[in-house]
C-alpha cells in the first residue's frame, strides 16, 4: 500500500510561518518542521505528547572548491531556505528477512518529505522523514540540479536537543574504534568522566570532550528510552555526537579523510538516515526494527548460499597467549614472495598447524557445529603489526604446516566447512590488491564465509576507520565476496547501520569489545547487558561467547577472568542476537562441562519468532526466541554485577503442545568472581502458561531450552 498525496504550491505561503507535522501511524510519535528566523530549518519530535528531542537545528556546509563551482560564499546549507514543495505518504509492508529476530518484518510509516530551496545559487535539498510506531528516521537528499553537482560536506549540522539531563549508555566518540567499555552517566557528566573513559587501543583517534558514539541509548528520568544512531551509512563517514553539554544539544559530528574534509558527494544522491528510536518500554528498544527498515530492500536475486552459521575454532589459544598466529620466530621481518618459511624453523607454538585443524574439525562434526575458523593460516604474522607495513598478506599462501587442500577435504568429508580467515593489519590498498584472488583461492576450496580484519592504523595513512573511504571499502568488501557467493564477518570495521538488510552476506561484524576483552583484563558484567541497545542495534556482532573455563590462569598464563558465571556465557547465545555464533573455548573445556555444552549444541542460530520478556539497559535482559522452521524455543537471561530474578510466562508457547524444559542456571552460590562455574541443570515437562522463576547470580544468567515432546 502507497498512498502519496501532495501538498500544493497553492499551500506553500501558509506553511511557511506554520510548522508541518508528520505523526506514526498510531499517533504517538510526532515530528514537526519549520523554519525559523533567516530560513533556518528545524524540528523537532515528542512521544506520546513528551517532548524527546526539542526544537533542534537542520543544515550542512560545504567546502569551497572551485572544482566543483562552490565559491566561498556558497558553502552554506544551513539558512536562507524556503519551503518549496512538501509532499506526505504512507507505507506498508511485510518482508522476510534472509535472516533475523523474526522470520517477517512489519514496515510501516508516515513520511514527510520538505524540499528546501535558496535562491542564490538557486539549489535545493530535501529532507525527508519517516515517522514509524517507535521513533522516526530523517535524512537529506540533494536532487540533480545545476548548482549542486558535485560538492564536498565540510560538516553535517544536524542537531538534536535533548528535553534534560538523561542518563546515557555511551563510548567516547573515536574515529577509529569503539573498543572501550561504556561508561553510564548522566548527559552532564560525559566532559568530567571523558578522559578516564578513553581506555588504550591500537588504533584510536578521540576528538572532542563531550563527544560520543552511536547508536547512544538514553533513559530520561520520567522513563523514556531514547536512542540515537543512524541507517543505511553508504558512501558517507560514520557519524558520531558531540554534545553541548549547557544546553543538551547533541550536533552530528562526521568522521573526517586525510584532509579533514567529510564526504564528496555527487547528486543525486541522500545521508544515511538520523535514527531515533523511543518508548516507555525498554523491551521495544531491543525489537525496534527501525533501522533495518529504514535500509534497501536485499540486493540479491538468489540468497539460496547465505547461511546462519554455529562455529568453532583455532582463535581463543592465541588471545590467551598460549599459542601464536607465526609460524616462526627466527625472522624479525618477512617479505612476502621473498621469505623463504620452509626453510624456517617453526616455533613450537604456533596454532593453526594441520593436526591442530584436524582436532577442531572432528570435534565441530561431532557436535554439530558448522564451521571451524583458523587464523595464522597465512603467511605475515611475523611481523604483521605495529610497523605500518604495506605489503602485510597476500591471504593466499599457507604456512608449512597448514595443509590446506588436505584440510578443507577433510571438513568436507565431515560435513564441516572451514571459515577463511583475512586480517588485513588495515592495510588496505594491499586487501584490495589481493581481493579477487583470495575469493577465487577461498571458491578453489571451498570456504563460504571470511572473518575479515582492521587491527591497527589504517593504510592508506591518515584515513581513518570510519571514514567514508572505509566504509566504501567494508562494502566493496561485502559485494565482492556476493559475487563469490561468500559471507563476511568484518572485525575493527564501522559500526552496522543495518545493512545487513540489503547485502545480507554481511553476517557479522566486531565493532565493540569482544570476549577477547576477557583475555586482555576484562569487561564490566553489564556488558552484554547494554551492548543490545547500543551496538546491536545497527547489526549483530560476532561477540564469540561460551567460554566455560572463565579463570584463565586455570590453563594458561593469563592472569584475566571472564567476568560472568559460567550460565551467564550460554544466556549470551539468546541475549546477543547473531546469526553467526561461535563456541569460542577449547574442545577440551566443553568436554569437561559436556552437560552444559549441551545447550550450546541445541541453541538454534536463526529464528522464526522472539520475545523480548525482561529488559533494563545494563541490568538485564530476558529474551525467549522461537528456532526456524521449528516449534522449540530457547530463552536466555543475562544480568549485571548485581544479580536478577527472572520471571518468564509461558504465554507464547504453542496450546496443546508438551516441552521438554531444560533449565542450564546459576547454581545457588555461583558467583562471577568467587564461584562461576557452579551450575545447574533441571529437566521437566512444561506447557503453555506455566511460569518458569530462574535466579541468576551476580555477572550470572541462564539458557532454557524448549523442545517439543513427540
Ligand atoms: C582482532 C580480532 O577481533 C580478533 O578476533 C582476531 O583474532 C585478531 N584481530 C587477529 O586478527
Ligand atoms: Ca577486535
Amino acid at each position: 500500500m502507497k498512498i502519496i498525496s501532495l501538498c500544493l504550491c497553492a499551500l506553500m505561503m501558509p506553511l511557511l510561518l506554520v510548522a508541518q507535522q508528520v505523526k506514526s501511524p498510531n499517533g504517538n510519535v510526532v515530528v514537526s518542521f519549520s523554519l525559523v528566523d533567516n530560513g533556518v530549518p528545524t524540528y523537532q519530535v515528542s512521544y506520546k505528547g513528551k517532548p524527546v528531542i526539542k526544537q533542534s537545528r537542520l543544515g550542512l556546509e560545504l567546502t569551497p572548491s572551485n572544482n566543483d563551482g562552490i565559491k566561498p560564499e556558497d558553502t552554506n546549507l544551513m539558512n536562507g531556505f524556503k519551503v518549496s514543495n512538501t509532499e506526505t505518504s504512507s507505507f506498508k509492508e511485510v518482508w522476510k528477512p534472509v535472516w533475523g529476530e523474526t522470520s517477517s518484518i512489519l514496515n510501516h510509516y508516515n513520511e514527510m518529505a520538505v524540499s528546501l530551496t535558496q535562491e542564490h545559487p538557486n539549489r535545493t535539498i530535501i529532507v525527508r522523514f519517516r515517522v514509524y510506531n517507535d521513533g522516526m528516521g530523517l535524512r537529506y537528499e540533494f536532487p540533480r540540479q545545476s548548482n549542486l553537482g558535485y560538492f564536498i560536506i565540510k560538516d553535517e549540522h544536524t542537531q538534536f536537543a535533548m528535553a534534560g539531563d538523561h542518563t546515557a549508555w555511551w563510548l567516547p566518540g573515536d574515529y577509529d574504534t569503539q573498543e572501550y567499555e561504556t561508561v553510564t552517566s548522566k548527559l552532564s557528566e560525559i566532559r568530567s568522566k571523558m578522559k578516564a573513559a578513553v581506555t588504550d587501543n591500537t588504533s584510536q583517534t578521540t576528538f572532542s570532550e563531550t563527544g560520543v558514539q552511536t547508536s547512544l541509548q538514553m533513559k530520561s528520568s520520567d522513563g523514556l528510552y531514547i536512542n540515537l544512531h543512524e541507517a543505511a551509512c553508504v558512501n558517507y563517514p560514520t557519524m558520531h555526537l558531540n554534545l553541548d553539554d549547557k544546553n543538551m544539544v547533541f550536533e552530528s559530528w562526521l568522521t573526517p579523510d586525510a584532509q579533514g574534509n567529510k564526504a564528496y558527494m555527487q547528486a543525486p544522491r541522500t545521508t544515511p538516515w538520523r535514527t531515533l528510536i523511543v518508548s516507555d518500554d525498554a523491551r521495544d528498544m531491543l525489537s525496534s526494527n527501525l533501522i533495518l527498515n529504514l535500509n534497501e530492500p536485499c540486493q540479491y536475486d538468489d540468497t539460496s548460499w547465505i547461511k546462519p552459521v554455529k562455529y568453532c575454532g583455532v582463535w581463543w589459544e592465541m588471545i590467551v597467549g598460549r599459542k601464536s598466529w607465526s609460524y616462526t620466530d627466527e625472522f624479525p621481518a618477512v617479505e612476502i614472495g621473498v621469505t623463504d618459511f620452509s626453510k624456517a624453523k617453526p616455533n613450537g607454538r604456533h596454532g593453526a598447524t594441520t593436526a591442530e585443524v584436524k582436532r577442531y574439525i572432528d570435534f565441530a562434526a561431532k557436535n554439530g557445529l558448522d564451521q571451524v575458523l583458523v587464523e595464522g593460516w597465512n603467511i605475515g604474522w611475523e611481523d604483521w603489526f605495529g610497523h605500518s607495513k604495506f605489503k602485510v598478506f597476500d591471504f593466499q599462501t599457507p604456512y608449512p604446516d597448514f595443509d590446506i587442500k588436505a584440510l578443507n577435504e577433510y571438513a568436507h568429508s565431515k560435513g564441516v566447512k572451514l571459515m577463511m580467515h583475512h586480517e588485513t593489519s588495515a592495510s588496505v590498498m594491499n586487501y584490495e590488491r589481493y581481493m579477487e584472488d583470495a575469493y577465487k583461492l577461498m571458491n578453489k576450496y571451498g570456504y563460504n564465509s571470511v572473518k575479515s580484519g582492521y587491527v591497527g592504523n589504517i593504510i592508506p595513512r591518515g584515513e581513518h576507520h570510519y571514514g567514508q573511504v572505509m566504509n566504501n571499502h567494508y562494502l566493496h568488501a561485502v559485494t565482492e565476496a556476493a559475487k563469490h557467493k561468500i559471507m563476511v564477518n568484518a572485525h575493527e570495521a564501522t559500526r552496522p547501520t543495518g545493512l545487513c538488510r540489503t547485502y545480507p552476506n554481511l553476517i557479522g561484524n566486531e565493532s565493540a569489545r569482544g570476549t577477547e576483552y576477557e583475555a586482555f583484563g576484562g569487561s564490566n558484567p553489564d556488558h552484554t547487558v547494554i551492548l543490545p541497545f547500543t551496538r546491536l542495534q545497527g547489526g549483530p556482532m560476532d561477540y564469540t561467547p561460551g567460554i566455560f573455563e572463565t579463570q584463565l590462569k586455570n590453563w594458561s598464563s593469563n592472569q584475566s577472568y571472564v567476568h560472568t558465571t559460567l550460565a551467564g556465557q550460554l544466556a549470551l547465545y539468546l541475549v546477543m542476537y547473531s546469526p553467526l555464533q561461535m563456541a569460542a573455548d577449547l574442545p577440551e573445556h566443553y568436554e569437561k562441562y559436556n552437560d552444559a555444552f549441551q545447550f550450546i549444541k541445541d541453541v538454534a542460530v536463526d529464528w522464526d519468532d522472539s520475545k523480548y520478556i525482561e529488559a533494563e539497559p545494563g541490568d538485564y535482559i530476558t529474551v525467549a526466541r522461537k528456532a526456524k522452521g521449528t516449534d522449540n524455543w530457547f530463552i536466555g537471561g543475562k544480568c549485571d554485577e548485581n544479580g536478577h530474578k527472572a520471571v518468564i510466562k509461558l504465554d507464547f508457547l504453542d496450546k496443546g503442545k508438551t516441552y521438554e524444559c531444560t533449565i542450564y542456571s546459576d547454581a545457588a552460590d555461583a558467583d562471577y568472581e568467587k564461584n562461576p562455574k557452579a551450575y545447574s541443570i533441571i529437566r521437566k515437562q512444561v506447557k503453555r502458561g506455566d511460569v518458569l522463576k530462574i535466579n541468576e547470580a551476580r555477572g550470572g544468567g541462564f539458557g532454557v531450552s524448549l523442545l517439543v515432546k513427540k
